[in-house]
């Protein structure tokens, strides 16, 4: 989804704005651009890559040290230079970057129209800076026409605005991430800490209805819906700046699959006080519900199967953008449990608004902290993956996983042990992700890279293991995959099965003779097998062994798959880290 940087301070700002835009980029994007202040405004703006832009324009080369840019993700208006931010008012006092949607954008436009304002582009965004500068040939100063425009706008936004008249940046954020950072030589607001980590690890997150002021050595804040100034704390975050770049590694997406090892361990260091408290809210709930969007809900799916059979425990796994379907089975007493990477998926965000309406509880599991879920729900708990930039999610996959198996485990009153099995896991990631086996998936890689379907069966825990090893594949090689339920490809699917059509099988102790069986339908129409398997067997026409590590497979699992969509990427010629369409937040419903 769109990004937004600004800076004001003694720096020159082009660079700051540049590498902010780099490390937004993950976000996902069309277009790109920037805007310095300095005696006028100069804008360069363009549609494509920012290292495009870059060679196109020279971004680097305005002179200034106040200014703010934006990556855009189409949502109104065509893919155009025009469209694509800073907007400007009429007069080109007014400049203005934002994310998100305004809802009531067309009614404001026909207003604007009608009293004579001029439009260059199509986006919802290029309401309000007209409208600033509306309110402002009333006779208001830039701050509170900014804060009267705000109050007229529905939906959502991050917005950042400059006065080519003074020296100073509006911040405002209702439903949309905005974060502010503060040094020594200036401040910064960015959608995401990574934008500016470089320079700061001093923020200060920014509520709803927050809006800020920001000078080179000051900020306040105010507040819409309480109508004063309101303290914010000063935060700091412990992210290192090494964690939000590549390093030697060729794209985050094999950096952050590698960085497995590590983060599963991490997922589970938690506050054990705050854990057993949540315990004790999903053993007091009637009615448990595990909400997540794409890979996050693969994850709430794998947790069901494991409360199901290790604690007898139904919980209902909603997709999160379905979730206010299901409200009306909410009550007081109902816990809704959010897992998202990002904390930022307006769909997510959406299902707790609604959880809260009927006055259930809700404990998040996020990545972001700070983010908008954990701001607005009862408890989190932390992922403690670190920056996830690749658009794909992977470690944060495995970590959501880790942690709901670790709760599972704390509710059957087996913590230790389950700490000590999911530790033990260190050994087997490390190995699943070694060069020795990255090679071996690259030949598997060769033999699929042409291949336009792809299918992919399990059964219980691996059913929901080829789901997410399905959306891994889509999202990087635009190779058709579908995943099934073992038992269902016979009950429809499996015409689409000829010769040579790959099949991923995930196998596991548990459920060898069924899905083996499976397989064998499969093949049997000529079907190419691919065992991910403990044990080797006739039928794989290709296998990968992963170790039994029983209610721990979803993890070791989907590693392996993980690598296989990434070599299929690089071998296709496409960009791992930044799918086509996709955004690594969606913050739009
Ligand atoms: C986007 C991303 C997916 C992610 C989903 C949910 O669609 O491209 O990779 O799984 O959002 O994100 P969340 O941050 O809520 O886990």
């Amino acid at each position: 989804m769109c990004g937004i940087i600004g800076y004001i301070g003694s720096k020159n700002v082009a660079p700051l704005l540049f590498n902010g835009l780099k490390r937004l980029e993950y976000r996902g994007y069309d277009s790109a651009g920037v805007v310095v202040s300095q005696d006028g405004f100069h804008i360069k703006k363009d549609i494509g890559k920012v290292d495009e832009i870059n060679q196109k324009l020279n971004l680097l080369d305005i002179s200034g040290t106040s200014g703010i840019a934006h990556t855009r993700w189409a949502t109104h208006g065509g893919v155009t230079k025009d469209n694509a931010h800073p907007h400007m008012d009429c007069e080109e006092k007014i400049t203005v970057v934002h994310n998100g949607i305004i809802e009531n954008y067309q009614e404001l436009k026909r207003n604007l129209v009608t009293a004579g304002h001029r439009f260059k582009g199509q986006t919802d965004t290029e309401v309000i800076p007209h409208l600033i500068e509306e309110i402002m040939k009333r006779g208001r100063n830039f701050s509170d026409s900014t804060t009267a425009a705000l109050k007229s706008l529905e939906g959502s936004y991050a917005i950042l605005a400059m006065n080519k008249n003074e020296r100073k940046i509006i911040a405002a954020r209702k439903g949309s991430p905005l974060v502010l950072g503060v040094s020594d030589t200036g401040h910064f607001a960015a959608s995401d800490i990574p934008a500016f980590l470089e320079h700061t690890k001093t923020i200060v997150y920014m509520n709803d209805y927050d809006v800020a002021e920001l000078t080179d050595n000051s900020f306040r804040v105010f507040n819409l819906l309480e109508n004063r100034e309101v303290q914010r704390k000063i935060d700091s975050v412990d992210w290192d700046i090494k964690q939000a770049e590549r390093g030697d590694f060729q794209h985050f997406m094999l950096k952050e699959i590698s960085e497995q090892v590590e983060t599963i361990q991490k997922a589970i260091q938690q506050d054990k006080k705050i854990l057993d408290d949540v315990i004790q809210s999903i053993r007091n709930a009637h009615g448990v519900f595990l909400v997540g969007s794409g890979t996050s809900y693969h994850a709430c799916l794998e947790a069901s199967y494991v409360l199901s059979k290790v604690n007898r425990m139904h919980v209902n796994v909603v997709l999160a953008s379905e979730f206010p379907n299901y409200e009306h089975f909410l009550t007081s007493k109902s816990l809704v449990i959010a897992v998202s990477q990002s904390g930022e998926t307006a769909d997510v965000l959406e299902a707790v608004k609604s959880a809260k309406t009927k006055g259930s509880k809700v404990i998040s599991l996020v990545n972001v902290i700070g983010s908008s879920l954990t701001r607005t729900s009862d408890a989190f708990l932390s992922l403690n993956a670190g920056p996830e930039i690749c658009v794909l999610a992977t470690k944060s996959y495995t970590s959501q996983v880790a942690l709901l198996s670790l709760m599972s485990y704390a509710l059957s009153g087996k913590y230790d042990e389950g700490k000590k099995k999911l530790t033990y896991l260190w050994n087997e990631v490390y190995h699943l992700t070694s060069l020795s086996v990255r090679e071996k998936i690259k030949e598997l890689a060769e033999k699929l890279q042409d291949k336009d379907h792809l299918f992919l069966i399990g059964r219980g825990l691996q059913y929901a293991t080829a789901l997410e090893a399905a959306l891994k594949i889509k999202e990087v090689s635009y190779i058709h995959a579908e995943a099934f339920a073992g038992g269902e490809l016979k009950h429809g699917t499996m015409a689409l099965i000829e010769k040579g059509t790959p099949c991923i099988v995930f196998v596991s102790e548990e459920n060898e003779k069924e899905i083996l069986s499976n397989a064998i339908e499969v093949k049997s129409r000529g079907g190419y097998i691919i065992g991910i398997s403990p044990k080797n067997n006739e039928i794989f026409d290709f296998w990968i062994k992963v170790p039994e590590v029983h209610n721990e497979n979803p993890i070791v699992q989907i590693i392996p798959i993980q690598i296989l969509a990434y070599q299929l990427a690089v071998l296709k010629g496409l960009d791992p880290d930044r799918p086509r369409n996709l955004a690594k937040s969606v913050t739009v419903k």
